[in-house]
């Protein structure tokens, strides 16, 4: 019996197929490696000393799903696997709706062939919208998004709660995602963005390292304690660790349920920058910028339901995410 993850060998997937082969469960990784690197299912290895399967495949391609369904006893997916740039989503919609719904659908689809009943998905805080009613709590009613790609999590959890609903012995957790940022303590896996990264931490772990002259500040003028946006940041281990208790939780429960992973504390942009600074003793040379488009003020996790029914509660501080997102921009594997 193992647990497949699609998009397994990117940077949340990688860190859960750890924490998942650390609870003693078996891990299948599917992945297209294009935005991902091979070497990370030797470094999950090197990690767990025990080696994932891998099928290098598009998880679109239903004829290869299949394929690997038919090979491997696969009891539960955690469905990692999607295109996730909020800015390339905006230039690029149908590439993203393609992408991102057909490889939920394909892989539902798959499922139902095999009967393999469990089923977890990335979902993001970005479809609590622009609601200004923090903690953002999984029962607000008024959701919507601000680009394509918030969309496809949207619209993939209305998917899958229609499905939950017309297939009751289905397990569906939705994991709602808030700022997933460090790396695995190892040094040995984290998160290596492509080109100029667009989130705040690679921001300035490569600016700390002189790769970039400058972090741009996006706005202080928002209504926040020092005016700059305010952020619910979870150290990526954290958040493998809630993968965990979620497929523990399938295992026990059906129907549909949605979670948050978050911390439920909000850290403002400059917070985490006097954090990271402190934590490594580099500085981070910034300026105050425009803010950008599509951004909201403040975004923090309401935490009770994760706590009470999944068992789970981040734990890592803001000086472990720095540290280890400095440990990893400094070391070989990040190259
Ligand atoms: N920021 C800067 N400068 C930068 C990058 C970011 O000031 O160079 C600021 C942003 O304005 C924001 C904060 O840092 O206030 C965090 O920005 P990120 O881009 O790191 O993260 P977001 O909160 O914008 O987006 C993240 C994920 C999305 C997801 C969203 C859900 O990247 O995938 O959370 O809330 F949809």
């Amino acid at each position: 019996m193992a647990v497949l993850l699609t998009g397994g060998a990117g940077f949340i997937g990688s860190h859960t197929a750890v924490e998942i082969i650390n609870k003693g469960y078996d891990v299948v990784i599917a992945d297209n490696l294009y935005n991902a690197d091979a070497s990370v299912i030797d470094r999950i290895e090197a990690i767990t000393g025990k080696r994932p399967a891998f099928y290098q495949i598009d998880v679109a391609d239903k004829d290869r799903v299949r394929a690997m369904f038919e090979s491997e006893d696969i009891d539960a997916v955690i469905h990692f696997a999607g295109y996730k740039a909020v800015g390339e989503s905006v230039e690029k919609p149908l590439d993203y709706y393609r992408n991102n719904i057909d490889t939920a659908l394909t892989v539902l689809e798959v499922m139902k062939e095999y009967n393999c009943r469990k089923f977890i998905f990335s979902s993001s805080a970005t479809v609590y919208g622009t609601s200004d009613k923090v903690p953002f709590v999984e029962t607000a009613e008024e959701l919507g998004c601000t680009n394509p790609y918030g969309w496809t999590k949207f619209m993939i959890e209305q998917i899958l709660k229609d499905t939950a609903k017309a297939h009751p012995a289905l397990s569906v957790v939705l994991l709602r995602y808030f700022n997933p940022i460090g790396a695995h303590e190892s040094g040995m896996i984290g998160e290596k963005p492509n080109g100029i990264p667009n989130n705040l931490m690679p921001y300035i772990t490569q600016t700390a390292a002189g790769i970039r002259a400058q972090l741009s500040v996006f706005g202080n003028d928002y209504p926040t304690h020092d005016g700059t946006g305010v952020r619910d940041y979870i150290h990526v281990v954290d958040l493998a660790k809630g993968h965990v208790a979620a497929y523990e939780y399938s295992l026990k429960n059906e129907g549909c349920e949605v979670f948050n992973l978050g911390t439920g504390i909000g850290y403002s942009v400059l917070d985490i920058v006097k954090a990271f600074e402190k934590a490594n003793g580099v500085p981070v040379p910034y300026v105050i910028a425009e803010r950008r488009a599509g951004d909201i003020a403040t975004c923090y996790a309401s935490t009770d339901k994760a706590a009470e029914k999944l068992g789970w509660k981040a734990e890592k501080s803001i000086e472990d995410m720095c540290r280890d997102a400095w440990n990893w921009e400094q070391g070989e594997w990040s190259k």
